[in-house]
């Protein structure tokens, strides 16, 4: 285990004992949000389009053919290689790896990229919201924990994934909303990541 990872799950730890929890609110705190349960990396892993993000994570105006490639390694290791259009013109290529601090939830990611954006972003958590593997995944992240024990709303980070670039369907979109509704995120302001087939991965 890396240091920064274990001052993360240090930070978790610290989160869910000396937060008095509220039941009316319990589904919004980071220690139990309502996570993909019995998640399977192996499953999860090979292609995956971008389809939708609450908000970029690059301070960039649009952002479009984002293609994730996940291949799973020993020790909870999960290698990973994006592409994404910045500004219609350049396709950035990164290399990032997952890393699982606590076997317990193979959900909870840790996840850095290498490129020169990734390392000034440091490690984010990417967890795993819900997916049923083969048509979608909605992974969640929070970039600022605040004092109650929830996640920022303005640092909270939706995407939403599928195995085809055509987008979500109706069923798909349902659960999506249901899965965001679950976590107390607002899902009316997700915006589409349209996919041209320009940058390859
Ligand atoms: C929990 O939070 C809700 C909403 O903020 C509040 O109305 C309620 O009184 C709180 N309950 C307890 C037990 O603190
Ligand atoms: C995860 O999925 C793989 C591939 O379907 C399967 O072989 C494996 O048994 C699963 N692992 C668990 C713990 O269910």
């Amino acid at each position: 285990m890396n240091t920064s990872c274990f001052k993360l799950c240090c930070v978790c730890i610290f989160l869910s004992v000396s937060v008095c929890v509220n039941d009316t609110l319990k589904a919004c705190k980071l220690d139990s949000l309502p996570l993909q349960t019995n998640f399977n990396i192996t499953r999860y892993q090979g292609l995956w389009y971008g389809i939708s993000v609450n908000r970029y994570y690059v301070p960039v105006a649009t952002l479009s053919d984002i293609k994730i490639i996940y291949t799973s390694e020993a020790n909870g290791i999960t290698r990973i290689k994006s592409s994404g259009l910045v500004l219609n013109w350049w396709c950035q290529v990164d290399d990032g790896i997952g890393v699982v601090c606590d076997p317990e939830y193979p959900q909870k990611l840790y996840v850095s990229f290498s490129s020169w954006w990734g390392i000034l972003q440091g490690e984010r958590p990417y967890w795993v919201l819900r997916t049923d593997y083969t048509r979608y995944a909605v992974v969640y992240s929070c970039w600022r924990v605040t004092q109650d024990g929830s996640c920022d709303p303005d640092r909270t980070y939706i995407w939403t994934l599928s195995r085809r670039p055509t987008g979500h369907s109706q069923s798909e979109l349902h659960e999506i909303y249901t899965a965001l509704h679950s976590a107390c995120i607002k899902a009316d302001n997700l915006i589409p990541v349209i996919h041209s087939g320009y940058c390859n991965l």
